[in-house]
């Protein structure tokens, strides 16, 4: 297995059934080593350094209705909220003089969210803070929407295809999502000149290894600058309510494979990881992650954010806890960056 880990490492791909042994793996020598890798990679990719981004939750209020989804159409029993873009504006302010040099704008798919309004913010955000990067993760829009928020300043986009294979695909959304249609804004959004980031949810329902696998597949060929993952949680008031909720374990095997496969992509220890293990965002950093997005969104607003249940938004996962967070860093080595922290190719 070693072997294989050492061959990841240094051509960044491996055969089918390589990638199964990893994923199947369940030998802690192994895993410790692959992790360690994944680490090294990281460190001599980034250094110490973790990125921090500002997460602003803009609007819980959502089109869909993915099974999986906390915010979804169906799920009557939360309080619907939409910021306005003077909040938003107050967010950015208060995030930016706490250090932070990108802002994460994300949302439900929200129809009372105009693109002249998105627009808007964006440009004003960019008018206000140059040196900030922002990033946009409001889900499945037109090419030329796309390419209105570019233009007026957006330099990232978030968009987890969240599985690669249709049958899957089909089991956790509603018959008029296709993977067809997510894979086609991805394409759109890389064409404009987005940053663009992907991912999947780790032991969502019917996840199969052979799914994983095209998932690593599928982002080896796409090569997005940027890698989310995160366990499967379940939400009480979702048709999955009552499935288990995905391996830590298997969510940092991925994280380590990830960083072996694109050295140079920006990947979080995601808030779901911290969420089912108090250490997991330590963890995450320790398995090869190099970004944090700590919460901004008003403290008023979070908990109707709920994706899945128990979401964490106090203590180090929120911005003004950004003290706690860098001490969990520094207990492991590390410390955050004051960088934008861009996807560099070279
Ligand atoms: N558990 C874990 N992650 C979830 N997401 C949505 N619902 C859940 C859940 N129940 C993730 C999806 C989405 C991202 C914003 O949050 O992958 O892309």
């Amino acid at each position: 297995m070693k072997i294989i880990i050492d061959r990841l490492r240094s051509v960044h791909t491996l055969e089918i059934d390589e990638y199964k042994q990893l994923l199947s793996c369940r030998e802690q020598n192994t895993i410790d080593y692959l992790h360690q890798q994944a680490r090294e990679v990281a460190l001599s990719e980034f250094g110490n350094q973790i990125y921090i981004r500002g997460l602003i939750e803009i609007s819980n209020c959502c089109r869909n209705d993915c099974y999986y989804c906390g915010i979804r159409k169906s799920n009557t029993t939360i309080k619907r909220y939409r910021l306005d873009e003077d909040i938003i504006l107050d967010c950015c302010k208060q995030g930016y003089q706490l250090g932070f040099r990108t802002f994460v704008l994300q949302g439900g798919e929200d129809a009372g969210m105009s693109d002249d309004t998105i627009e808007f913010i964006v440009a004003n955000i960019h008018k206000l803070y140059p040196d900030c990067a922002v990033t946009l993760s409001l889900g499945e829009k037109s090419f030329e929407s796309y390419k209105r928020f570019f233009q007026a300043g957006a330099n990232r986009y978030l968009l987890r295809h969240e599985t690669y294979n249709e049958i899957h695909y089909r089991y956790l959304h509603p018959e008029k999502m296709s993977s067809e249609y997510r894979i086609n804004c991805l394409n759109n959004l890389k064409t404009i000149g987005y940053q663009v980031g992907t991912g999947i949810m780790v032991g969502s329902p019917f996840q199969t290894i052979d799914n994983l696998v095209n998932d690593i597949l599928f982002i080896e060929k796409f090569q997005p600058e940027m890698i989310g993952i995160g366990p499967f949680i379940p939400h009480k008031d979702t048709p999955f309510a009552s499935y288990p909720t995905g391996s830590v374990e298997l969510t940092l095997i991925l994280l380590s494979i990830f960083r072996l496969m694109r050295p140079k992509a920006l990947i979080p220890s995601t808030t779901a990881l911290n969420t089912i293990d108090s250490k997991g965002r330590e963890k995450g950093i320790l398995a090869g992650a190099n970004v944090i997005m700590p919460n901004l969104t008003p403290n008023t607003q979070r908990k109707n954010y709920e994706l899945y249940n128990n979401k964490s938004h106090l203590g180090a996962e929120s911005a003004e806890g950004l003290e706690i967070l860098r001490k969990q860093m520094q207990a492991i080595g590390y410390e955050i960056s004051g960088e934008r922290g861009d996807y560099v190719q070279h």
